[in-house]
């Protein structure tokens, strides 16, 4: 059964390998006369490159994001964009010694399980390379939500137990989401974050933490009261990023500790007093702001030695030296955004389909 495909009516594909010829996305479905071109697109690309935070690998990909298809003269024609971006500097070599051995917290050992053959090389298609595609399409959905000025932003809430602080009630703190390298609304956590990052970099170490996304100027109205509920549909999405292993919407797991009058969000005639509930209601959004959080686990490949297994069976060790990153956050905010973007496009363009 194929599995690369999201979404039902803004349909998103993606294809490639780390270390094959390059990455990226098919998008089916986007609406004609969409004002779109290859630099838009490289902006959204270019928050997610490697080497802007101490936290990222030292793999210099460009990332240069090339429309084959569905664009003319700027705009969208209606028909399905694909996006290339080539891989350049992959160096396979370095996954040699690792090519019969399993990497703990890698997909290595499922792939077997379930193909019998696997792309070793950086993962192949487990690869957060894979990432690249969903940001060149998550720029195609954005500039589809441009237009109904919906925006998508994601920052980093936490990183290796470092927590930012008050940033909610700070006025306009989405503003200063790129003001450090680390995405981070608080300066005094990105500082703090930085040097966690360069202690656990020393121990040959990885780290996880929480990325909080919002997204604003959604309509009320968006999303179905069932299977497709708005928030199932941005859980999957989100939780279809590597290395995400949990998403909360509004208040999330706090709502377990809460009463119900402490949680329901009290109704005026000016809007919804306060936003336990995510901009999400019985799977449709309120059109408050929705708010989501993911955990993001530590990044499996690190230089401590671990033990593991071969092919075969066999007891081995092993370290996972070479490029990689510390800490999939913050390169993988703008995949956050990216997924969000999807999830809201294609939930627009269906509503839009039963209100002709
Ligand atoms: C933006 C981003 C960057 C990542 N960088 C790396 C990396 O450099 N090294 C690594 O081992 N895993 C990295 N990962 C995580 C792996 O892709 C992921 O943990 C692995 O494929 C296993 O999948 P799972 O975490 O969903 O179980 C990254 C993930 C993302 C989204």
């Amino acid at each position: 059964m194929p599995g690369s495909i999201f979404g039902k009516a803004f349909q998103v594909s993606t294809w490639g390998e780390s270390h094959g010829r390059g990455v990226g996305a098919v998008i089916d479905g986007c609406p004609p006369r969409i004002p779109l071109d290859e630099r838009y697109i490289q902006a959204m690309m270019d928050k997610r490159k490697p080497g802007q935070s101490a936290a990222s690998t030292t793999r210099k990909e460009e990332d240069r994001a090339v429309i084959m298809s569905g664009v003319f003269e700027g705009m969208t024609t209606g028909t399905p964009i694909m996006i290339m971006i080539k891989n350049k500097d992959a160096k396979s070599d370095s996954y040699k010694p690792f090519a019969n051995l399993y990497r703990p917290g890698h997909g290595d050992f499922t792939y077997q399980k379930k193909y019998g053959v696997r792309d070793w090389r950086g993962g192949g298609r487990a690869s957060a390379r894979e990432t690249a595609g969903r940001v060149a399409a998550g720029a195609v959905a954005k500039a589809v939500l441009e237009m109904e000025k919906i925006k998508v932003t994601a920052y980093t809430l936490e990183l290796g137990g470092v927590r930012a602080k008050g940033i909610r009630a700070k006025k306009n703190h989405l503003d200063s989401v790129y003001e450090n390298p680390y995405l981070c609304p608080d300066p005094d956590a990105a500082v703090a974050m930085d040097k966690r990052v360069c202690e656990i970099r020393q121990q040959g170490d990885s780290i996880g933490g929480i990325v909080e996304i919002i997204a604003s100027g959604v309509p009320a109205g968006l999303g179905d009261p069932v299977f497709d509920k708005l928030d199932a549909e941005l859980a999957r999405g989100l939780m279809s990023i590597g290395a995400v292993k949990g998403v909360e919407i509004g208040a999330g797991f706090e709502a377990a500790v809460k009463t119900g009058s402490t949680n329901n969000d009290p109704v005026l005639p000016e809007g919804f007093a306060s936003n336990h509930a995510g901009g999400i209601l019985a799977g449709i959004s309120n059109g408050d702001d929705l708010v989501m959080r993911v955990a993001v686990k530590p990044i499996p490949s690190i230089s401590i030695e671990q033990t593991t297994i071969d092919i075969n069976n066999q007891p081995e060790t092993i370290r996972v030296g070479g490029r990689h990153d510390i800490s999939a956050i913050p390169r993988i905010n703008v995949v956050c955004e990216a997924m969000v973007y999807l999830v809201l496009a294609d939930h627009l363009l269906r509503q839009r389909s039963i209100q002709k």
